[in-house]
């Protein structure tokens, strides 16, 4: 089981585990206003759906502190102006708006209050979202493991464990609870391009926790799953809308439509907080593009010409006719895969 905490409310402080730093320097930075809360999300040095919504949760109050509002009045216009503005740091992960959202109805379901008494309620309530994403992720890790037998192989893309949660995991949760079960089994890692979230961040927190991975790159998944190495694929997601389609990162489709031509089972895992009903289809789902640098550079050396245009969408959607199933908080429920 993991042993980090990427984020932390300590004494009334928000701090992140930076992720830009992994594997190779594991630090952690404090977030003490709303802009470096901002910074922090957009730049992913915090990221993943749900560690998205908690970091952005205590944010709201970082950020209301720091307008130092002196009468109920001024604390809810704070809040509201730093909702407004932590809403706009990424799009995709609905995490981020659900936390936002349960912070305002806390403060609209309270009558007048003092300032105090308002930073109390807000902070209890950021703190049932952290408590409710350990459960919920524990909770998947309970049902996943179901479909994790000894001496599998299963392939997951991008970074959907501890880190990006409040430290369990959503597609890495029922591996660790499997290995804690005792059993045996091997993990393949795509990369997971431009910003190698699989490479520095899944087959770091794997490793960590004793669990046997290899890393791929993303051009190698098809032959990794002709080779017959691969039982099962289990990817997290960002967003998932009311009839299934599901948005996660850039690669996650063509790893379903790969999935389905070798008759390899294909599953989503997420909380109850990425179910977003409000959305209808997954070409209602914002998908977030980012900077052509991140594309054209890595580590900040240039790997292209440097006027060359790019296509950088952060994530991508796979359709519910690709998805065997979910793994959720509730249980596993079917997607529409033959
Ligand atoms: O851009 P990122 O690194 O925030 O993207 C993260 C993902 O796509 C994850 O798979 C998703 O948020 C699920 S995290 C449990």
């Amino acid at each position: 089981m993991p042993s980090f905490l990427p984020v932390l409310w300590k004494d009334q402080r928000l701090f992140i585990l930076d992720q830009t730093l992994l594997p190779l320097e594991k630090i952690m930075v404090e977030l003490d206003n709303a802009q470096a809360v901002w910074d922090a999300i957009k730049s992913l040095q915090v990221r993943g759906a749900p560690a998205i919504g908690v970091c952005a949760a205590y944010g709201m109050i970082v950020g209301i502190r720091e307008q130092d509002p002196g009468d109920d009045s001024a604390f809810r216009a704070a809040a509201a102006k730093v909702k407004i503005f932590l809403a706009t740091s990424r799009p995709t992960a609905v995490n981020l708006f659900y936390a936002l959202d349960r912070m305002e109805a806390c403060l609209n379901q309270c009558g007048e209050s003092t300032p105090q008494q308002l930073f109390d309620l807000l902070e209890k309530e950021a703190t049932a979202i952290f408590d409710e994403d350990v459960a919920m992720c524990r909770a998947i890790g309970a049902h996943g493991a179901s479909l994790i037998d000894e001496g599998m192989g299963i392939l997951t893309h991008c970074n959907a464990g501890g880190l990006a949660t409040s430290g369990y995991g959503t597609a890495l949760a029922p591996l660790y609870t499997a290995h804690e079960q005792g059993r045996r089994f091997r993990v393949y890692a795509d990369e997971t391009r431009p910003l190698l979230q699989g490479a520095r961040l899944t087959a770091w927190e794997l490793m960590e926790s004793g669990i046997d991975v290899t890393l791929l790159c993303d051009n190698m998944a098809a032959m990794l799953l002709a080779s017959g190495k691969v039982d099962i694929v289990i990817v997290g997601a960002d967003r998932i809308a009311a009839n299934g389609d599901t948005a996660n990162k850039i690669g996650t489709y063509g790893v379903a439509l790969l999935a389905k031509h070798h008759g390899i089972p294909f599953y989503v895992a997420a909380p109850a907080s990425t179910f977003d009903a409000q959305t209808a289809t997954g070409a209602d789902i914002p998908i977030e593009e980012r900077d052509a640098d991140e594309v054209r550079c890595h580590g900040g050396k240039l790997l292209a010409p440097p006027q060359v245009k790019v296509y950088n969408p952060a994530f991508d959607v796979t359709p519910m006719e690709l998805i065997t199933g979910f793994i959720t908080d509730q249980g596993i429920l079917s997607g529409a895969r033959e």
